[in-house]
């Protein structure tokens, strides 16, 4: 007889779980960046359009999957596919796509630790010279980083469900939404600013064609943690009492607000910085926007408060980024150590080890794969273009099955699982969902045009990443 499984202790404590895996890098750079050059306001309607009409019901799928079978992907699947090995093989791949988007994110969240530690240092101006980043990414600190950054996420992951992952989010997530509002406020009032929430505000419709469109879906997809089986582990701990619909609304609500927030803290910077910046040459790729652009506009602080006082921007934004990544890592580890759990009956601790073990390893393989170790620097030729490993995992994992694993989910919930038994799942917890226009909603979308949508959405990154043509 299993044990009986843990459950968040609130309502709250899920939703800021939820959140702080949702909020990550992808909220705090790569969406605001995305916004601007998209079209500004044009790009935020897109994004909630998509965020509302097509992520929402996913989550909401996730969810119920997971709070149904109260399994990790692989044994919720399992559990729901009625002997058919085929339907499987998606809860395989919600188990190793979260596994190796950790791997690249372990990376990231890496480098943003090591750059909080050198503006704590004193040492911002460094920062800003653009060879520094070669050198930071090359050297032996990488490796002791590494393992910080591995020992405050599963510290947290020992402590288990409850008394871990919702106590972290429940002292964590306050804090990134106060150090959020703090700099906006503090950027808001630099001169220019005025300037960047124009450009991030107004809306010009003129850009929004097929690839700004393709683009704000996949930024939403990303950004709510679907397709990594993260929601369906989380649903895994949702109380039966609790309802599903609100749940994943609030978490929805939370991430693109912050996602929204983020743009009036990183624009009005840049323009301050820079009034005359044509935003066309801004990098889209958060990592360089991180760590070669943001160092030089924190710097240009110091005209107006002193070097001390733009250290001290720099680290907060740094402490923010890190709060988000760390939160976001703790929910995609959180996969694997319950899929060992539930399907191999390992305690946690066991379980944490052996994650913790391969994923030093294949982190400690991305993070040499940018010249430190040849082989995995010139891993492969893709599209004519040679990748490291690192970048082999990112257009992989990140890029190209996310999708997939979204459509799949879709198909399966509908097709295998059934909308009664969907339906019955949602309604647990929340009588008046039965029959509501939102239940209409959810099983119409999520049967006919979201799946639709998400395999448009793979097919042209295969075309992109892997042939190097665009579909649309
Ligand atoms: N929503 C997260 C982000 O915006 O960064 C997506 C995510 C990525 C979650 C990586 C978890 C993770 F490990």
């Amino acid at each position: 007889m299993a044990a009986t499984r843990e459950h968040f202790g609130s309502r709250l404590g899920f939703i800021l779980a939820a959140a702080g895996s949702a909020v990550g890098i992808g909220n705090l750079v790569a969406f605001p960046v995305a916004a601007t050059k998209s079209g500004g306001g044009a790009f935020l309607l897109v994004y909630a359009v998509f965020v509302l009409f097509i992520c929402l019901p996913i989550m909401m799928a996730e969810l119920a999957l997971g709070r149904t079978t109260e399994k990790d992907p692989v044994g919720a699947y399992r559990q729901l596919s009625g002997g058919s090995r085929a339907w499987r093989i998606p809860g395989w791949m919600a188990l190793i796509t979260p596994f190796m988007i950790a791997v690249f994110y372990l990376v990231l969240t890496v480098w943003i630790l090591g750059y909080l530690i050198e503006v704590l240092s004193g040492n911002l101006n460094q920062l800003t010279n653009e060879a520094y980043f070669g050198q930071f990414i090359n050297s032996k600190l990488i490796f002791v980083y590494l393992v910080l950054v591995m020992l405050l996420t599963n510290s947290v992951l020992a402590m288990g469900v409850k008394d871990g992952i919702e106590r972290a989010a429940k002292a964590l997530m306050p804090m990134l939404f106060v150090m959020l509002l703090g700099l906006v406020i503090f950027v808001l009032t630099r001169e220019n600013s005025e300037l960047g929430l124009k450009y991030y505000l107004l809306p010009d419709f003129a850009k929004l064609n097929a690839e700004v469109i393709s683009k704000a879906m996949s930024q939403a997809f990303f950004s709510l943690s679907l397709g990594m089986g993260i929601m369906i582990t989380y649903g895994s701990y949702l109380k039966k009492r609790e309802a599903i619909p609100g749940a994943a609304k609030a978490v929805a609500l939370t991430d693109t607000l912050v996602a929204f927030t983020a743009g009036l803290l990183i624009l009005p910077s840049i323009f301050h910085f820079n009034p005359q910046i044509d935003t066309s040459t801004l990098s889209e790729s958060s990592a360089s926007m991180i760590f070669l652009f943001l160092p030089k506009i924190f710097l240009s602080l110091q005209g107006s408060i002193g070097y001390f006082g733009a250290s001290a921007v720099a680290a907060t934004f740094f402490f923010l980024v890190l709060i988000a990544a760390l939160t976001s890592l703790i929910s995609i580890v959180e996969v694997p150590l319950a899929a060992l759990c539930d399907e191999r009956g390992l305690s946690r601790k066991k379980a944490i080890y052996i994650v913790g073990v391969l994923q030093v390893i294949l982190a400690g393989a991305c993070a040499v794969s940018f010249g430190m170790v040849d082989w995995l620097t010139h891993f492969i030729h893709i599209a004519g273009s040679e990748k490291g490993f690192f970048e082999l995992v990112e257009i992989v994992f990140y890029d190209t099955i996310l999708p997939l694993n979204g459509l799949l989910v879709c198909l399966f919930v509908i097709y295998k699982w059934k909308r009664v038994n969907f339906n019955k799942a949602l309604s647990q917890g929340d009588s008046s969902f039965s029959g509501s226009l939102s239940q209409k909603y959810v099983n119409f979308s999520l049967g006919t045009f979201i799946p639709v949508i998400l395999l448009l959405v793979f097919l042209n990154t295969v075309a992109l990443k892997f042939f190097g043509h665009s579909l649309i």
